[in-house]
């Protein structure tokens, strides 16, 4: 752990509102040795010059090179750790014929530790190198390899919010992947907060656990009742999956006589820690309840496109109060890009309230006020995020974390250096790559680099 302030120069973009990107010009962050921001202090402080001039040249002054800039870390609402070992497999094929085919023979292959540290060091790596710092992750049903997920993320320098996923219900599950039964899976997860609270005191960025019922239909009544009970006894977040398809949502209707969102409340899975993916098919008294309970929405806009048949209407739910992220729900998702997801939740939303249907009459197509425009989209995927964790992430201001990556737009066709910077900004969220981020930076901590 670094004992001093480190000093950061250069220019930053955070949001200032979800419409709105501050630019920070050229100016100097203090970081503090826990890695949080002290002070900001802008060109125009009297204070400046003398300040750059006692730096300078020092080993804990970081100054920016022409064509760098800071972005806030990313933070990632939903991925599937184990799923990165299929991305981009069998994506047209609908949800539950995927889960069944798919993705629980895979997971069923995590209880080989080997086999999960190799794909758990590789999405983990993959996901810093993409600029993102923070990731609310699925594990699979396996206590031991749930915690190697917590340990790789920890030693990585990643935040990372993790839970060891709960499948107890016989009816609905495979024989050769769920929980024994009811008891050993709330037992199993009891362990699993217990072990992951102890590893995240040691890591200065953090590793938290969370109560983690796959969704509703892979949990019995006492699975869902006793993970409510674990997570208010040991304060943790939590996170399912919540009205993504048509199928698990009438599932719910069939077996609660209401929607996800009142039943997983019933059970006390919504509260401000609480988040939950996709919400396609949620009513308006659903997105109360979340207004209400403090629950955020993990909004997937690539796998919505696969898997939902569907888009979610996110400008009206934001509108509402939802606090919302991005997630990029490896691997209905295909990509481990937060980058996609921003363009791909812009992209949905037009045509949503542009409309699809050329049959219609230019005026009657589509949903008027749906858009989500790009600096809106970078808001979720930063300072939504945050929001949505009740973590002091996602923003480049006085007392939030210095999580960033440095963009490099060398490469990058920023031809002309009087470009107005707002301009620059879009068009680098457009085009970054992953050889654009040449650092990212965790809690103080540089996390990742290329030349
Ligand atoms: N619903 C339950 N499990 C899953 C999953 O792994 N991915 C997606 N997209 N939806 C789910
Ligand atoms: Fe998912």
């Amino acid at each position: 752990m670094k004992d001093y302030t480190q000093i950061f120069l250069g220019t930053a973009f955070t949001s200032k509102s979800p419409t709105e990107v501050q630019i920070l010009k050229n100016n100097l962050f203090f970081v503090n040795a826990d890695g949080m921001i002290d002070k900001i202090i802008a060109p125009e402080h009297l204070e400046y010059q003398n300040l750059v001039n006692s730096y300078k040249g020092k080993e804990n002054f970081h100054q920016l090179e022409d064509h760098q800039y800071f972005l806030p870390g990313f933070v990632d609402l939903h991925v599937h750790a184990p799923q990165w070992a299929q991305a981009g497999t069998a994506l047209d094929i609908p949800l539950n014929d995927w889960l069944n085919t798919y993705t629980f023979p895979i997971e069923s292959k995590f209880s080989d530790l080997d086999f999960a540290k190799k794909v758990y060091n590789d999405v983990v790596s993959t996901l810093l190198a993409n600029g993102t710092t923070t990731v609310l992750y699925f594990a699979t049903v396996h206590k031991e390899a749930s915690i190697l997920l917590a340990q790789i993320c920890a030693e990585k320098g990643q935040r990372g919010l993790v839970g060891k996923v709960v499948m107890d219900n016989p009816e609905e599950n495979p024989d050769f992947y769920r929980d024994t039964d009811t008891n050993t899976a709330l037992s199993d997860t009891e362990e699993f907060i217990l072990a992951v609270k102890e590893l995240g005191e040691t890591y200065k960025q953090g590793v938290y656990p969370v109560v983690t019922p796959r969704f509703i239909p892979s949990c019995t009544d006492e699975a869902l009742q006793g993970l409510g009970n674990l997570a208010a006894k040991y304060n943790t977040h939590i996170q399912s999956h919540c009205s993504e398809s048509d199928w698990e949502h009438k599932y719910v209707q069939d077996r609660f006589q209401k929607n996800d969102a009142f039943a997983l409340n019933d059970f006390g899975l919504l509260s401000d820690k609480s988040v939950m993916a996709h919400c396609n098919f949620i009513s308006d008294e659903d997105a109360d309840l979340f207004v209400e309970t403090g629950t955020a929405i993990a909004h997937c806009p690539i796998s919505n496109a696969y898997f939902a048949n569907s888009v979610i209407p996110i400008a009206h739910f934001h509108s509402k109060g939802v606090e919302i992220g991005l997630g990029t729900d490896i691997s209905g998702g295909f990509s481990p890009s937060l980058y996609d997801n921003i363009k791909q939740s812009v992209i949905s939303s037009r045509m949503l309230e542009d409309g699809v249907n050329t049959k219609l009459p230019a005026d009657e197509r589509g949903v008027p006020g749906s858009r989500v425009t790009v600096n809106e989209a970078f808001y979720l995927a930063t300072v939504g995020g945050g929001d949505s964790l009740s973590l002091p992430i996602g923003r480049l201001a006085e007392n939030y974390i210095w999580d960033v990556q440095v963009i490099d737009t060398t490469n990058l066709p920023l031809y002309d250096s009087n470009d107005d910077l707002q301009d620059a900004f879009q068009k680098m969220i457009y085009l970054i790559r992953p050889e654009n981020i040449r650092e990212v930076w965790v809690q103080g901590e540089k996390v990742h680099s290329r030349g």
